[in-house]
């Protein structure tokens, strides 16, 4: 086991977990950002940058400081180790660099696109990012590709995390992924559309932090936060069944795998629970999803709300960016 300190909280983990692993068993606001590392793909992180943190010391055996910050998905803890996220500058002014680079290609088209509204780039450049753009170059474009009759690829949008290689690679039976090119010529392999037929090609769409990979079923249908999430199930003799239902009214628009705090999918679904089953009445349903207060999916989507709490978690928020160091308890809390 080794101990170390994430912005002054100690927490113990397993030797050869990563930094980010260990600021999640932590929690809260200071877990660094991360938007192509994905526990349930294997080899996935170390591309983005945008988890990126400072280490202090490195351990209790070799006290230096790491010369450079680290991707904090891709580096594992020592003991005796000391991290800073939060409370270093330089990493808030790397990481807001890091949002400047990923943006510099990254069209600013939310008002059109699927994804607004439950999108980490989007997320992630409203916290850390600069509120005005340097670049003056041309920006690349793509022509759309459809990938089979259910999923569209918008590459323009695509910030080559490589996750939707990893599902092509991990959860379908050929070999059928690749980025082709380098540097701004780099883009997704059009082979990808090869992974179309397999039972679980759909989950390309859930895993890509941006609107490059959208469901053509719901497509332009509507803005998510006016949708209605319900956790649902149904007997599936491919996947667990257990999905959201993005619904209006009775209307089923959209189902979709469900995700963690994190954003990640831990049971991935099966195309013909994606795709096929847009009735109501081929699911049981469980209830209400719940939806962080922070997400703009939060609109209009009552649940019954501990105001107690809630006042606590703004306190907290507003005692943080104040740069106060929060009672330990509470982070986990
Ligand atoms: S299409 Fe989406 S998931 Fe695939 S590499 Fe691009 S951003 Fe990542
Ligand atoms: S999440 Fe660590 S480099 Fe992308």
């Amino acid at each position: 086991m080794a101990k170390l300190t994430i912005d002054g909280v100690e927490v113990e983990v397993p030797d050869g977990t990563s930094i980010l692993n260990a600021a999640r068993q932590i929690g809260g606001a200071l877990v660094p950002p991360a938007m192509c590392y994905y526990s349930s793909l294997k080899e996935t992180g170390g591309k983005c940058r945008v988890c990126l943190v400072k280490v202090a010391q490195g351990s209790t055996k070799d006290p230096r400081p790491m010369p450079k910050l680290v991707a904090s998905c891709r580096t594992p803890v020592g003991d005796g180790m000391v991290v800073q996220n939060l409370t270093s500058p330089e990493v808030l002014e790397a990481r807001k660099g890091v949002v400047e680079f990923l943006l510099l290609n990254h069209p600013l088209d939310c008002p059109i696109c699927d994804q607004a509204g439950e999108c980490d780039l989007q997320n992630l450049a409203y916290e850390h990012g600069a509120s005005t753009t340097r670049y003056e170059g041309e920006r690349r474009t793509f022509e759309k590709i459809d990938i089979g009759d259910k999923i569209k690829l918008h590459m323009t949008r695509c910030i080559l995390c490589y996750r939707c290689t990893y599902v092509a690679d991990q959860l379908t039976n050929e070999r059928v992924h690749g980025v082709i090119g380098r540097g701004d010529r780099a883009e997704i392999s059009t082979y990808i559309q090869k992974a179309v037929d397999n039972d679980f090609s759909g989950n390309m769409i859930d895993v890509c932090p941006v609107g490059a990979l959208t469901d053509r079923t719901f497509r332009f249908k509507s803005r998510v936060w006016f949708t209605d999430p319900k956790d649902a199930h149904r007997n599936c003799t491919k996947c667990s069944g257990k999905v959201v239902l993005w619904m209006k009214g009775d209307e089923v628009l959209r189902v979709t795998a469900r995700k963690d705090q994190y954003g990640e999918v831990k049971e991935y679904i099966c195309n013909e629970c994606r795709f096929e089953h847009k009735k109501v009445s081929d699911w049981t349903v469980e209830g209400p999803r719940h939806i962080d207060r922070h997400s703009v999916i939060a609109q209009n989507h009552y649940e019954k709300i501990d105001l107690q709490k809630l006042k606590k978690e703004v306190e907290r928020q507003l005692e943080f960016q104040r740069g106060k160091q929060l009672p330990e308890n509470e982070i986990h809390s």
